[in-house]
């Protein structure tokens, strides 16, 4: 909350994995207002970002939905993602917020996974990082199956045969 600048934060939920941590994220900060002197507003917006076939990336990251990113302008955004793979699909959508004059833009993403694709980026919070499995369950999906899960699992070869696009 220290390092979102203690002032109105705009929450953006990356659709559709990011909904289960966004929703018990935006639990915990609530009960932080609660429990604190001075609470701080926040606003909710969504966006839908597709880049992946099966287990793979396709590379090419469509915006399919979601609000005009023209609301980031002047605000402070908590951009809250599912898992970073490569991390190119958040240095893509930060660009694009970053197009619209944000106060302060801040990534936070519930997984991390440690591959040898990384270009490099990290979120400025992170829940876990993950050995380089793909992983389902918690709302991340395999060709959009599995998401309804409890809990983050790692798919096996049969699971990826059975379900492949
Ligand atoms: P990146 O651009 O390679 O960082 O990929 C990030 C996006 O790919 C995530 O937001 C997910 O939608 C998807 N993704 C990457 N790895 C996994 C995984 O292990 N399970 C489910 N989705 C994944």
């Amino acid at each position: 909350m220290k390092e979102m600048g203690g002032r109105h934060i705009l929450a953006l939920c990356v659709l559709k994995e990011s909904y289960k941590f966004f929703a018990d994220l935006l639990d915990c900060i609530k009960a932080l207002n609660r429990n604190s002197d001075r609470s701080i507003p926040m606003t909710v917006d969504f966006i839908r970002l597709k880049s992946y076939c099966n287990d793979q990336s396709t590379g090419d990251m469509k915006v399919i939905g979601g609000d005009d990113l023209s609301t980031f302008t002047g605000k402070n955004v908590l951009t809250v993602e599912d898992i970073i793979d490569t991390g190119k699909t958040t240095q893509t959508l930060l660009s694009l917020a970053k197009q619209r004059n944000p106060k302060m833009v801040k990534v936070a993403s519930v997984l991390v996974k440690r591959t040898p694709q990384s270009v490099g980026y990290r979120p400025d919070f992170v829940g876990f990082e993950i050995p380089d499995k793909f992983v389902v369950g918690y709302a991340l999906d395999y060709n959009k199956y599995f998401r309804d899960l409890n809990r983050v699992c790692v798919i096996s070869e049969t699971g990826k045969a059975t379900y492949k696009a």
